[in-house]
């Protein structure tokens, strides 16, 4: 099977867990450390081997394409004053040779919404979607990488699972299934934000997904769900009713950044990851859990 060439970003959520940091600011630009969570997004989908971005935005924000744009007066400053190191970082934030196209959603109706958006920038070909806000911590390779290989070997949609802890079925799409492969499963039934009582399991469907374009014919079809919104979850379970559909226990730490909690965990791990920052702030930790 074909590679996949084209992921989706929905970013024009209103992250209603993070205000009133997400008030002007989409969530996705909240950094971990240093960077921008759409950028490891983006670092993610360009290692899986896309070469076109599609960004779904709202209106209001500017910021995404702003991060992804040339800074001519940084750019130039930097140059001038001979810092190559922050200049190589500047530029670096899109690969060479990768393509993006922003696609405004002029009203929140949803994350199905949002993908049906991207339609034309994707055309008739299967397709990547990064939820950013999803920070995955890939082992050799991302998430999205490892879809994408289960991908190439079978052609089917590839939703990434992982499981959680049953009391938090309600806060998200959940999955039952029957064995397929030694990491993938073949979804029989997919229902979103099931109370604990009535889930098919904790099998829970994160912000990874390869679909086949026939998702968008269903997406038009589909009807507000869940909260008032046009799911994906929906259009997926209308999807499996026509095509295999395989679910992917990925290898990798999923943060949950969209909430407070995620966010702080990412950054205090990521912190310890960093070359400049692990020594003294696994030192600060110490000395802030000792008392000192
Ligand atoms: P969430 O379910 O996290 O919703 O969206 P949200 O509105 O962003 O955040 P909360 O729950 O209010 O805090 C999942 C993903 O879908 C995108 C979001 O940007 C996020 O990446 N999304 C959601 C859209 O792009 N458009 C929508 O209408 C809804």
């Amino acid at each position: 099977m074909a590679a996949i060439r084209k992921v989706v970003f929905p970013v024009a959520g209103l992250g209603t867990r993070f205000l009133p940091a997400t008030k002007s600011t989409p969530k996705e630009m909240l950094p971990i450390v240093d960077k921008p969570l759409i950028q490891y997004g983006v670092e993610e989908a360009v290692e899986a081997g896309a070469d076109s971005l599609v960004f779904i935005t709202s209106r209001k924000k500017h910021s995404i394409s702003d991060h992804f744009d040339t800074a001519f007066e940084l750019e130039t400053r930097l140059e001038k004053g001979g810092k190559l190191a922050q200049l190589a970082l500047v530029q670096g934030a899109l690969p060479a040779g990768v393509r993006r196209a922003h696609v405004p959603q002029h009203q929140p109706l949803g994350l199905g919404h949002a993908v049906l958006c991207g339609r034309d920038a994707v055309g008739d070909e299967a397709f990547g979607v990064i939820l950013a806000d999803d920070l995955i911590k890939g082992t050799a390779l991302g998430a999205l990488g490892q879809m994408v290989q289960v991908y190439k070997e079978t052609g089917c949609s590839v939703l990434a699972v992982e499981e959680v802890e049953p009391d938090q079925t309600n806060r998200y799409g959940i999955v039952s299934t029957s064995p397929h492969g030694r990491r993938t499963e073949k979804v029989d039934a997919i229902v979103e934000k099931p109370d604990p009582a009535d889930a098919p399991s904790n099998l829970a469907v994160v912000g990874r997904y390869i679909l086949t374009p026939r998702i968008f014919d269903l997406l038009e079809q589909t009807t507000p769900g869940a909260g008032g919104e046009i799911q994906l979850t929906d259009a997926i379970a209308a999807l499996l009713q026509e095509e295999t559909v395989l679910c992917y226990r990925f290898d990798g730490k999923r943060y949950d950044c969209g909430s407070k909690l995620g966010f702080v965990q990412a950054t205090v791990e990521y912190a310890l990851e960093h070359e400049e920052l692990k020594d003294r702030t696994l030192e600060y930790l110490r000395d802030l859990v000792a008392g000192d």
